[in-house]
């Protein structure tokens, strides 16, 4: 089967030879595909080759299939309740401190059966796809009990199974301490290092193990702890780290070889150092840090220039941050990072591919590598971070198929 995307005004896509944040834009050129793999880029004054389909992009510009790297897709009820509670001025943080939050998702979560929660993420997941998504990570992490945590992986491993957006998933039982354990923490890290992540490894139910290494939630010693434990079983460790308080996160991700460090609103300059230096990879959220309504951001900046190769996400989950339009957080980025449309692409594509080891098969347009693609109807990349608010997808690409138009 082969696929003839012609006309494309610009294709875009990183630049690997000279670096994060530079583009590649290669116009009006025509980009064959052939049984779910990019084949050829072809130049417009080239013959074009027979093709089985024909999509014209004339006017239009094609890009890597977006990578969102950061996200908790697989939760029951919505918590509009804690955002009006949060407009009239409650923080994320005593909503959580009084039994909401995360413990709030995971009471409804271990009411509902897996197939109830797995329908409802198969309709949820398919957003992304909307979005010009084609590869997303997504965690567990509102099971919380050895049982439901199992739930919830095995709804991230069939629905990747079932239907065309890749899930990669994520090992989260160290999302939040759950009510039973309230009293008795240790014992809590305890299950999570003995059973769950033994159960996840020999069952080959994540790639990824993530802690929330936070005030009130888990300490630097506890998150050491099970990330360092989910490493001697063969997963790799991921942390949501410094994002309401500056806590040590992000010396501990470079300290252990985390694959990523996510959040890092207050990461020290220390910590960022120690980042670049041994090649973690810092998942920037700044839809979450927005959708808090707080008003300090990560300092992206400061990350690039320490030598860090950035990513961001949407962080998509029912608490600090609901939306999966990936679009809306380039101009968040933007504004609030000050990361410039080339530095975009790479965070959303190439180094989000990196940061799931996918980069040999996704996250850039080159022959050889799955055709996850996206058509934006946009006139050009710097187009997409300043109309914002709205979907430019015209067309999203995976493994050759067109799964959204
Ligand atoms: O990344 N920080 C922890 N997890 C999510 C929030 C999850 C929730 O509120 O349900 C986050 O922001
Ligand atoms: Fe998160």
């Amino acid at each position: 089967m082969r696929t003839l995307i012609k006309n494309i005004d610009h294709l875009y896509t990183p630049d690997l030879n000279r670096g994060f944040g530079q583009v590649l834009d290669l116009q009006k050129v025509h980009l064959l595909l052939e049984d779910g793999y990019i084949r050829q880029i072809i130049a417009s004054d080239q013959p074009l080759p027979e093709a089985d389909e024909i999509i014209d992009a004339s006017g239009k510009c094609l890009l890597p299939g977006f990578i969102d790297p950061h996200t908790h897709p697989v939760f029951w009820k919505t918590r509009e309740d804690e955002f009006v509670m949060r407009i009239e001025g409650k923080s994320y943080e005593e909503i959580a401190a009084a039994g909401g939050g995360i413990r709030n998702s995971v009471r409804k979560f271990r009411q509902a059966s897996k197939e109830e929660i797995k329908e409802i993420s198969r309709r949820r997941i398919a957003r992304f796809l909307e979005f010009g998504v084609t590869t997303i990570e997504a965690k567990s992490g509102y099971g919380l009990s050895t049982q439901d945590e199992i739930k919830s992986l095995e709804i991230i491993n069939e629905l990747n199974d079932e239907q065309a957006l890749d899930l990669i998933p994520t090992f989260l039982g160290a999302h939040e301490v759950p009510d039973e354990y309230q009293q008795n923490r240790a014992a809590y890290v305890e299950l999570v290092c003995k059973e769950m992540i033994p159960l996840v490894a020999e069952r080959k139910l994540a790639r990824y193990c993530d802690v929330f290494c936070e005030q009130g939630v888990f300490t630097v010693e506890e998150s050491r702890k099970i990330l360092t434990t989910a490493m001697e079983y063969g997963l790799k460790a991921r942390i949501h780290a410094d994002e309401l308080a500056a806590f040590g996160g992000a010396e501990l991700a470079a300290e252990i070889g985390a694959v990523t460090a996510d959040h890092l609103i207050l990461a020290s300059d220390e910590g960022i150092r120690a980042m670049a230096e041994r090649g973690v990879i810092p998942v920037l959220l700044p839809g979450t840090t927005f959708f808090l309504g707080k008003d300090q951001y990560a300092r992206a900046r400061t990350m690039i220039e320490a030598g860090c190769q950035v990513a961001i996400s949407t962080d998509f989950n029912p608490g600090s941050s609901t939306t999966q339009n990936l679009q809306l957080i380039w101009t968040i980025a933007a504004l609030k990072l000050k990361m410039l449309p080339g530095e975009l692409l790479w965070a959303s594509t190439w180094v989000a591919a990196r940061s799931l080891g996918i980069e040999r098969q996704a996250g850039s347009i080159e022959p050889g590598k799955q055709a996850d693609l996206v058509i934006l109807d946009i006139p050009n990349l710097n187009y997409l971070p300043y109309h914002y608010g709205l979907n430019h997808t015209y067309m999203t690409i995976k493994n050759g198929r067109v799964v959204y138009k």
